[in-house]
């Protein structure tokens, strides 16, 4: 399934909003820029159940949220303002509905949280770092999709990259401009 030519139209205006957001607020939050990835990734899997750490402005959830109807999806990110943004985006894609919007930090959130809630675990907080990314594994289910991006940025981008490398943890491994993604085993 691809996206149709009115979603792209939009996903890329949404884009263009969010980046003048993005340099006028110099907060951190680029929108993540794949966002068809994550449309085919979600539409070739149908994942029930999705945690993305790192809302933003709400491009990535939405995409997520595009690629499978029946895909529901917590969002999470520290920041009240970007995330009362990404509800209002939300609302008007149509996917409102299908995304919790969850102000707190990442390890607070996983913290309360038991292994092997999601389906799918999609990483787009700052540069990763491996506390961080075993973390998000843990909540994934065996047979789950890990997206995790920013490996540009570098943080434990190495050690990252190894371990979805490894036949033992991950298979399916998949890399596009700076995010990798398997299939935890
Ligand atoms: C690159 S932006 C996310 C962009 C978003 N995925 C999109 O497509 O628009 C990263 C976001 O992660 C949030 N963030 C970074 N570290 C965090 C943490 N430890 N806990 C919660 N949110 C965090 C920031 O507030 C920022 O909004």
């Amino acid at each position: 399934m691809d996206l149709t030519p009115i979603q792209r139209r939009q996903l890329t205006t949404l884009f263009a909003q969010s980046m003048k957001r993005f340099e006028k607020a110099k907060n951190g939050t680029y929108p993540y820029e794949d966002y068809e990835l994550l449309f085919e990734l979600v539409a070739k899997y149908r994942p029930h159940s999705i945690l993305e750490a790192g809302t933003g402005y709400g491009l990535s959830s939405i995409a997520l949220a595009l690629g499978s109807t029946r895909s529901r999806i917590i969002s999470l990110d520290k920041n009240h303002e970007v995330l009362e943004v990404a509800r209002s985006n939300a609302r008007e894609f149509g996917v409102f509905d299908r995304i919790g919007y969850v102000q707190t930090t990442f390890l607070d959130y996983l913290q309360n949280t038991s292994d092997g809630q999601f389906d799918m675990v999609f990483f787009d907080g700052f540069a990763p770092g491996l506390t961080l990314f075993l973390e998000l594994e843990r909540v994934l289910k065996r047979g789950g999709i890990m997206i995790c991006a920013n490996l540009q940025l570098r943080g434990d981008r190495r050690k990252i990259t190894q371990r979805m490398n490894e036949d033992k943890y991950y298979s399916g491994f998949g890399e596009s401009n700076g995010t990798i993604w398997g299939i935890k085993k």
